[in-house]
């Protein structure tokens, strides 16, 4: 099976009540292993990539092409798609043209106006070649230059008429932020998620921020609507505290334990491992057709 679009696997999962993982990448250990878990746990799967990871991958075509050329390597045959995380405008244009199947427009920093205006043509260009689009109202909040903004809240209202532009889901402030929650996170916000469901009505909703949210808490926002579960840094930590016992048990220096393809091992199974559990919290287990 090719890349597909994001529609498919996420609506089945909102009729379903489970949620697609959508993982970030980072390079080409991230994409095998993300794959590797998915083809085991025969999940449907996003691969998603922020632009700041594009660039240091080399660029949006670079990552298409190396997704499509590892997803047909290893034989994949769950259906995966190919997302722009957090995308500008021309992010996300530029994505459509380089062969992603799904992208974001994030126009959340822009008045809601403006916001709108440029979701309806990111929109209308995305689905005139088949590629699935999510946008977002009010800010997911996060950890800069070591300051934890605290999650927003997003407006029903916004949510509702982003919902009618015809967006294929919607990512919407419930409290959740990006990065490791601070000690005094207050959780999510269930009512305020509540008020944007019966706003939106069959629109599927995208919870940012999914590293560290108590399982609890993650499956009940997937039983009120959540069917994407967007997760970085998680993954992020466990390669690095594979990674680090690793060079910690002084394996670096055993034989050739300096050779890239045994000293990133650790890491890339831990990520497999990782996102095996994950898909079993969303659900999405099993769920793969072909
Ligand atoms: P985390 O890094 O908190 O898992 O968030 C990922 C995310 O929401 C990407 O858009």
């Amino acid at each position: 099976m090719v890349l597909v679009s994001a529609k498919e696997m996420i609506e089945k999962a909102h009729e379903g009540h489970y949620a697609i993982g959508a993982f970030n990448i980072n390079n080409m250990e991230w994409t095998k292993a993300i794959l590797a878990a998915c083809q085991q746990a025969n999940s449907p799967v996003i691969l998603q990539v922020s632009e700041g990871a594009a660039k240091y991958m080399c660029g949006f075509k670079q990552c298409a092409d190396m997704v499509k050329n590892i997803h047909d390597h290893m034989g994949i045959t769950v259906p995966v798609a190919l997302h722009l995380d957090h995308g500008t405008f021309e992010g996300a244009k530029a994505c459509i043209e380089a062969g992603f199947t799904s992208v974001m427009f994030d126009g959340s920093h822009y008045d809601f106006a403006e916001n709108l205006e440029k979701s309806k043509e990111i929109i209308k260009l995305a689905h005139s070649q088949g590629v699935s689009v999510e946008c977002e109202v009010g800010g997911i909040g996060g950890t800069e230059d070591g300051v934890t903004a605290k999650g927003e809240l997003a407006d029903p209202e916004q949510c509702a008429k982003i919902a009618d532009l015809g967006v294929d889901f919607l990512a919407c402030g419930i409290g959740n932020i990006h990065g490791i929650y601070p000690a005094n996170w207050e959780g999510l916000s269930f009512d305020q998620l509540k008020a944007i469901k019966e706003r939106v009505g069959d629109l599927p909703l995208v919870l940012h921020g999914g590293t560290g949210i108590p399982v609890e808490q993650v499956q009940k926002a997937i039983s009120m609507g959540i069917s994407k579960i967007n997760v970085n840094t998680d993954l992020q930590l466990v390669f690095a505290e594979a990674t680090k016992q690793y060079v910690e048990a002084g394996l670096v220096d055993d034989g050739k334990g300096y050779d890239p393809r045994k000293l990133l091992k650790p890491g890339r199974e831990a990520i497999v491992e990782r996102t095996k559990e994950l898909i079993r919290e969303f659900g999405s287990d099993g769920k793969a057709w072909n």
